[in-house]
């Protein structure tokens, strides 16, 4: 209780410039067919994060000039005890997150037409279920598609002080959160452990999904992102797991787990199929492993993301030269966005209780600031935490490098390496696929770890013993 009561007295100080009401909808569970045949129950995080009832069909409301919060739901009817079983009272429940009103769910469309009526301010986020966005257009009289974050901007209908103060606070994760978020970390270093035991050549890809997903499940409440494992790790969100496991690949298993408090992780590994780096995927593979441990060493308190995202790509660059694809002074091939050709992604995004922690306000306002503006380059362009970084941040270091047949064709046909890219030693990569090496990390007063208590194998020679010790073993 003493949580949520923190959480949104901290949020109405950080709105004392405001007026009017703020509304809080929560998820409601939504058909996969029919309302009875539905997809899997999530609450939405916001509603978790200020009122933590994990049960769909809540509202509240936050007057900010009366000082007054109110819980909406309805009670269990027998109906639902007999589908359901019993649920207790709405009043207790909005007791248990400190708000001593509690109402009928109808009673929240009420309040809000009386609220516009008066004339006063309706402050909402933006909505990331059609739902509740069909919910909140009956009632403010726009279009539903109007309520949704479009692209990095986020919602322009949306209230921007509370956007900004969600933000604010949603960033800077406190003990209890990190707490939580290391336990994520555990299901996800076991998440991962599985999958990596599971590697054998001739192995349907799904096979791995399977057991790697059953043990999320098994302890904790699923994954928190639709998994990523292939041996097609260019293709970045690679969602399908029907190849036969061949020799001589490269596995990427991009995977994260979501504990049962709904906390995430969000993890990558690639491994060489057969157990052993070829020589050629060696080479690469360091390059990659290199970059995620300079911004790691990088990542402290001050430091815009942004710098260890650029010092990444500067030393992929300068790695790349030594082999011969590309050519030229590393700070101008930087500049010039060649980087992007080969890490066609950002470094790096937030995460917490989403994956990518709160994207669902629009991207501009959770990662950038007003120092960092946004760039139009390939690859930097998508980096989606460009902040100066701060003691309970918690983002991902995820650098790879991909060979992408189509983009390297397109950058060939149309000069955009401006000479900087040999291509003739580029197009003997054409077959490699990609390599991600992603790990979690919290800001701390003085630097930076990483999540969990165990760190995923990730230099090439303990991958290696790790995957012999698995053969080992079996
Ligand atoms: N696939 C989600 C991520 O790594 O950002
Ligand atoms: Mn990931
Ligand atoms: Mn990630």
């Amino acid at each position: 209780m003493n949580t949520y009561l923190k959480r949104r007295n901290r949020l109405r100080e950080l709105l004392s410039g405001e007026s009017g009401i703020v509304v809080f909808v929560g998820n409601v569970e939504s058909a996969a067919q029919y309302r009875d045949n539905g997809y899997k129950w999530r609450q939405d995080s916001n509603w978790l994060y200020f009122f933590g009832i994990d049960e769909p069909r809540f509202a509240a409301i936050m007057d900010l000039d009366g000082g007054g919060e109110t819980v909406y739901a309805d009670d269990f009817g027998i109906d639902d005890i007999i589908w359901m079983g019993p649920m207790p009272s709405v009043a207790s429940l909005a007791e248990g997150a400190g708000v001593p009103a509690s109402a009928p769910y109808a009673a929240f469309d009420e309040a809000v037409r009386a609220a516009l009526a008066a004339g006063r301010r309706v402050h909402f986020l933006p909505v990331s279920r059609y739902y509740n966005a069909v919910k909140l257009s009956g009632l403010l009289g726009v279009a539903p598609d109007a309520l949704f974050s479009v692209g990095k901007k986020g919602c322009p209908l949306a209230s921007e002080p509370l956007v900004r103060a969600v933000v604010k606070m949603r960033l800077v994760k406190d003990a209890e959160e990190i707490a939580l978020l290391d336990a994520a970390a555990e299901l996800g270093f076991n998440m991962h452990t599985t999958a990596r035991k599971g590697i054998r050549l001739g192995r349907i890809e799904q096979e791995i999904v399977g057991e790697m997903e059953g043990s999320t499940l098994g302890a904790g409440w699923g994954v928190s992102f639709a998994t990523i494992l292939t041996q097609h790790g260019e293709i970045f969100h690679c969602h399908s797991h029907e190849a036969p496991i061949e020799p001589g690949r490269l596995l990427l298993i991009d995977a994260g787990a979501e504990s049962n408090a709904h906390y995430a992780s969000d993890h990558t590994r690639t491994y060489p199929t057969g157990g052993k780096f070829t020589p050629r995927q060696r080479d690469i593979y360091q390059i990659v492993y290199e970059c995620n441990e300079l911004a790691f060493e990088m990542t402290r308190p001050g430091v815009p993301y942004r710098d260890c995202h650029l010092a990444a790509v500067r030393h992929m660059l300068d790695r790349l030269g030594q082999l011969g694809i590309v050519r030229g002074d590393v700070d101008e091939m930087a500049a010039d966005g060649i980087g992007g050709l080969f890490m066609p992604h950002g470094l790096g995004h937030n995460m917490g209780l989403d994956v990518h922690d709160m994207e669902d306000l629009g991207e501009n306002f959770v990662g950038y600031d007003d120092d960092q503006t946004r760039s139009s380059q390939l690859g930097l362009g998508s980096l989606r935490m460009a902040r100066r970084l701060t003691p309970g941040n918690v983002i991902t270091d995820e650098p790879g490098i991909y060979f992408i047949p189509a983009l390297i064709a397109q950058w060939k046909a149309e000069g955009t390496d401006k000479g900087r890219v040999c291509y003739n030693r580029l197009e003997q990569y054409l077959d490699f696929g990609g390599i991600r090496l992603e790990d979690d990390v919290l800001i701390t007063p003085d630097g930076a770890r990483r999540l969990g208590s165990r760190r995923l194998p990730i230099a090439p020679d303990e991958v290696e013993a790790a995957m012999a010790e698995d053969v080992m073993k079996r």
